[in-house]
């Protein structure tokens, strides 16, 4: 080796040996969004750097997922990922993850020391969430400087979810996200321990999955004539604007999701919101097949609502729901509800005639009649293609005797005394109260707030602040599952706005 050459190699050697050992402090401080439930600090941390190894002590489904999850912030952080040993002799300086079968299905314990971090879970889910605190702790510098060491401070934390379902809901009809966007969405749920993504499919101005069975869902019911939707002052700019989700785009969202132990409930909303569908098959969704039916370009509720008393509407949405079991493997399946005007079935024959036939004077009784039947469909499915159906809070205002008690509500309009009355009826409830779950609004009054619906500002101190089970008569509190904020598109064209 040339003199030349040993210098560089020296040179290298030092830069590299320098970057390895860059030590990253941490300030000491403890902040975790949402805040677990017990965190006691202690003196002194641990430094975690790349021959920290992980010791997994037991098997679980999903585990890999859980360390992939970590390795990738090692990579960032550390620029390389963590040896795992699966189930090699717990030793000093290691992450050791550790079963301990008192836990629920998502808690977890976790002691960080100088000499290790430990994680007791009785389930992989409960190792991701650990994982998910974990990198809370990490001081921010370790994000934005090469660093080869990082301290993480000695505490104790004790954790486990107040709720079964913790959710968010993403509208793609009023505007539609990427792929890459919707995969960000999730890693932001997962990082505050989030554990249902919502996903609402369809509206008034845009069907957005593709259903193999009826093609122009997509070629005609994606589309719109505007980017903008007209709303006050702001008029449809006669820009074409639209988009779908393919079978492959969801598949690929939902192993996403799925790694991010993350179950996703796709919506249709179904039979209101729905003058997307109804552009794209008047012939037998629309109320008045006569007239010209067009994928809507304003803001609001359109009156534009599914046929319910046609057998062909009918048998459209046991299809649709045919082709969400296939695509979504999960719990539940959203059917919407909310605002569904009943004007076009007050005028149509059909619709009057089917309202004597179910011994009824009140037209919203033919929306839970249309529901009854797509329930039942789902009842003949085998096992692994069952799924309890959730829906607004506004089917409450029909006798719901016919869906049974088997369904979830989202309460969000009057939220308290909905969730309140579907409770006493037996039937599963999530809050999901407009104020202030709805992150659509304003955060705050500064002049620099993007465009946002409606008039109330919802700061994230008012979320934090929100408690749900206040005033819940404690016999109905065990019909309340859980909770979910929304985010509605009507103001978000894109992810920068
Ligand atoms: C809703 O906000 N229309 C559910």
């Amino acid at each position: 080796m040339s003199a030349k050459r040993t210098l560089l190699a020296f040179v290298i050697s030092t830069i590299l040996f320098a970057a390895c050992g860059k030590l990253i402090p941490t300030d000491g401080r403890i902040d975790i969004i949402p805040l677990p439930g017990k965190v006691t600090s202690n003196e002194g941390h641990f430094v975690l750097k790349s021959s920290t190894k992980i010791i997994p002590t037991f098997e679980a489904e999903g585990m890999q997922n859980a360390l992939a999850f970590w390795n990738d912030v090692m990579l960032d952080v550390l620029g390389q990922e963590l040896i795992v040993e699966p189930g090699a002799k717990s030793q000093s300086g290691n992450i050791t993850i550790v079963q301990d079968g008192t836990l629920g299905a998502e808690a977890y314990r976790l002691k960080i020391d100088k000499s290790g971090m430990q994680i007791a879970a009785s389930t992989a889910g409960g190792a991701f969430y650990a994982f998910q605190t974990l990198r809370q702790m990490l001081p921010t510098a370790a994000f934005t400087e090469a660093g080869g060491r990082i301290e993480i401070p000695a505490c104790e934390i004790e954790d486990a979810p107040h709720f079964e379902y913790r959710g968010f809901m993403f509208d793609m009809g009023r505007h539609i996200f990427s792929v890459q966007e919707v995969k960000d969405m999730i890693d932001i749920l997962a990082m505050h321990k989030i554990n249902k993504f919502h996903w609402h499919l369809t509206e008034d101005q845009g069907w957005r999955i593709e259903i193999k069975k009826y093609p122009k869902l997509t070629e005609v019911g994606a589309w719109r004539d505007s980017k903008v939707l007209g709303w006050g002052d702001v008029k449809p700019d006669g820009q074409r604007y639209g988009g779908y989700y393919t079978r492959k785009d969801v598949k690929e969202i939902v192993e996403y999701a799925k790694e991010r132990f993350i179950e996703i409930v796709p919506e249709v909303d179904i039979p209101g919101h729905s003058q997307a569908a109804v552009a794209s098959y008047p012939e037998f969704l629309a109320c008045d097949p006569e007239n010209k039916h067009e994928v809507w370009l304003w803001q609001g509720v359109s009156p534009d609502v599914i046929n319910v008393a046609n057998p062909k509407a009918v048998q459209f949405a046991k299809d649709v729901i045919d082709e969400l079991t296939e695509m979504f493997p999960f719990g539940y399946i959203h059917l919407g509800g909310d605002e569904c005007p009943t004007s076009k079935w007050e005028r149509n024959s059909d619709c009057q005639a089917l309202l004597k036939e179910i011994g009824s004077t009140n037209y919203r009784d033919l929306q839970i009649h249309f529901y009854k039947q797509l329930k039942e469909h789902i009842a003949q499915k085998p096992a692994d293609k069952q799924r309890k159906l959730i829906f607004w809070n506004e089917v409450l205002h029909g006798n719901t005797e016919p869906l049974g008690t088997d369904i979830a509500i989202m309460a969000w309009i009057g939220a308290d005394r909905a969730a309140e009355v579907a409770a006493s009826r037996g039937m599963t409830t999530i809050l999901s109260p407009q104020i202030p779950y709805y992150i659509n609004r304003r955060q705050s009054n500064l002049p620099t707030e993007p465009r946002s619906q409606g008039h109330g500002t919802e700061t994230v101190e008012a979320v934090y602040n929100y408690i749900p089970m206040k005033g819940v008569a404690e016999k109905l509190q065990k019909q309340y599952l859980g909770v979910q904020a929304n985010f509605w598109t009507e103001w978000v064209e894109d992810a920068s706005t």
